[in-house]
């Protein structure tokens, strides 16, 4: 009887994936990905460098070709285009995606409801090509920024900044949000900031797949959390239950195929809250010459941006760089 109880009050999620698959070559970028995301939820989406987290939200939206299901509200647009799905209430951020310089707050939200196409050309000759009234402020007044909307971006705070990427998702009657790490290079302070301001927006009845690298934001924030490894989930579950899972301390470790030390370890348990080593042994136990330090390599894709990798030192991260690739075998080679 106590399922009656906790039974979720809305049978059908907001977003549900099934079976999402992408394959690239002969990478398979996401493998059989069945998630859910609530109204009013923020769910975290996790893991490693190339784990497939960027893929998953291009599945979802429709900027990749995926094999699977994609429901928004019960109702299947995994055949729409990416266009369908951002009118029918699905918004995603870009990872490292940049405001224009130039441009105000309100106008920088502006540009991102203009609309393509011939008939939207007619229509905004006669209309005088203005978004329609209201939806920039309403979506400035979600993040909380409506008294900055007349600044430009250099004027804003990093953390505003962010706000303000979040908010052009959030223009026009968006339901389901997906940010591609929104918080990066904020540091601690401006980071939960940030999450408070999640937290908020969610209040509304916008769900929120979160994707972000500061394990402290995302543990502290989200309802629920996935992680991805090499393109499937690994675990699922509320932030307490990942924090226990032996499956993601290995992943996060990349477990015995990489050389790990003792800073690393630190960064890990802290990260995730659980002790890796064991008291009283000095040094880790996995050892594996000749392999890379995770760290040593980070992929060039992610740090193409607005180099907000670069100042990461106070939040915890876990930058384990990952081509999605098998691993490389040759450091253990050596070992029988
Ligand atoms: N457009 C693409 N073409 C080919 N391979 C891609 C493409 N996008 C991503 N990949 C590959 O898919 C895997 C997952 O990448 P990605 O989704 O960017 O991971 P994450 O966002 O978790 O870091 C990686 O192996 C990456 O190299
Ligand atoms: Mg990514």
């Amino acid at each position: 009887m106590s399922d009656l109880l906790t039974a979720p009050a809305s049978a059908t999620p907001l977003l549900s994936t099934h079976a999402l698959s992408v394959r690239y070559g002969g990478v398979s970028a996401n493998a059989d990905i069945d998630l859910t995301v609530d109204a009013g939820e923020i769910v975290g989406l996790i893991g490693p460098n190339g784990a497939g987290k960027t893929t998953f939200v291009d599945a979802v939206t429709g900027f990749t070709r995926a094999k699977g299901q994609v429901l928004l509200d019960g109702t299947r647009v995994d055949r729409s285009s990416p266009h369908k799905r951002r009118n029918a209430g699905m918004a995603r951020t870009w990872q490292a995606g940049e405001l224009f310089a130039d441009l105000t707050v309100a106008q920088n939200l502006a540009v991102a409801v203009q609309r393509v196409g011939l008939r939207a050309l007619f229509f905004d000759v006669v209309t005088g090509s203005k978004p329609p009234a209201g939806v920039v402020e309403q979506a400035l007044d979600l993040v909380g920024l409506r008294d900055v909307a007349d600044r430009r971006p250099d004027e804003l705070t990093l953390g505003q900044q962010k706000l303000v990427g979040v908010a052009r998702a959030l223009v026009g009657g968006t339901r389901l949000v997906l940010l591609d790490e929104p918080a990066a290079g904020l540091d601690t302070h401006e980071s939960r900031l940030f999450g408070t301001e999640l937290r908020r927006i969610a209040s509304t009845g916008i769900g929120i797949l979160l994707i972000d690298h500061d394990m402290s934001l995302v543990l502290d924030v989200c309802d629920r959390l996935y992680v991805l490894d090499f393109g499937r989930v690994i675990a699922s579950g509320s932030p307490a239950e990942i924090q226990d899972d032996p499956a993601v301390v290995a992943a996060y470790l990349g477990s015995a195929e990489v050389e790990a030390d003792e800073e690393a370890l630190a960064v890990v348990e802290e990260s995730l809250g659980v002790e890796v080593r064991s008291p009283g042994v000095e040094s880790p136990s996995v050892e594996s010459p000749g392999v890379e330090s995770p760290s040593a390599k980070s992929s060039g894709e992610e740090s193409s941006g607005e180099e907000p990798h670069s100042d990461t030192t106070e939040s915890t991260r876990y930058d384990t760089a990952r081509d999605g690739s098998e691993p490389d075998s040759s450091g253990k080679a050596e070992q029988a």
